[in-house]
């Protein structure tokens, strides 16, 4: 092997201060995991390490789903209901973006890690959760911490952690 196993998300035993439950920090801290995954994943391939890159890809796709289903299900929905109109944009286009991920990622899933275009769709990959990553954090939960209190950004976060607790699959929340 050689190399460490990329941080697994550790389990729930941590007791959370009440900043660590806001919404937008459980998912900014998703989004540097992803970032790392794909970081890593950009480093295997650079080596050629064909297994790595298998072992990666299938961390971040299980990463993905339980990041995203948080956003759809809990944290979306209430950035909806804010009275901002371009808040509600920023959702529409951001339910966009998710699609076209998740399509990159079955394209990704139907290949080898020694063909070719791997690597070519994995920094399409990248590119794509850079830029949703970018437009979310600069944009959609600033706009949703200006709206919303503590306590509401911190029972959001409470749902999606319990949401998480029944996901089926390993990848749980970070340090929960
Ligand atoms: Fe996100």
């Amino acid at each position: 092997m050689g190399y460490p196993p990329s941080p697994a998300y550790p389990s729930r035993a941590v007791t959370l201060s009440g900043a660590d439950l806001d919404a937008t920090a459980l998912l900014a801290r998703d989004h540097e995991h992803l970032q790392r995954l794909l970081q890593e994943l950009a480093e295997a391939a650079a080596e050629r390490a064909f297994d790595r890159k298998k072992v990666l890809f299938r961390a971040f796709k299980a990463a993905l789903q339980v990041h995203a289903t948080g956003e759809e299900e809990v944290f979306y929905p209430a950035v909806m209901k804010l009275r901002s109109a371009w808040a509600r944009e920023a959702v529409r286009e951001a339910l966009e973006e998710h699609q076209a991920v998740d399509s990159i990622v079955a394209e990704i899933d139907q290949m080898e890690p020694e063909d070719g275009q791997y690597d070519v769709k994995v920094e399409g990959l990248r590119a794509s959760v850079e830029h949703h990553i970018g437009v979310e954090e600069r944009a959609m939960f600033a706009e949703a911490r200006n709206h919303l209190t503590d306590d509401r950004l911190q029972a959001l976060g409470r749902r999606m952690i319990s949401l998480r607790e029944n996901l089926p699959g390993p990848a749980l929340a970070p340090e929960l």
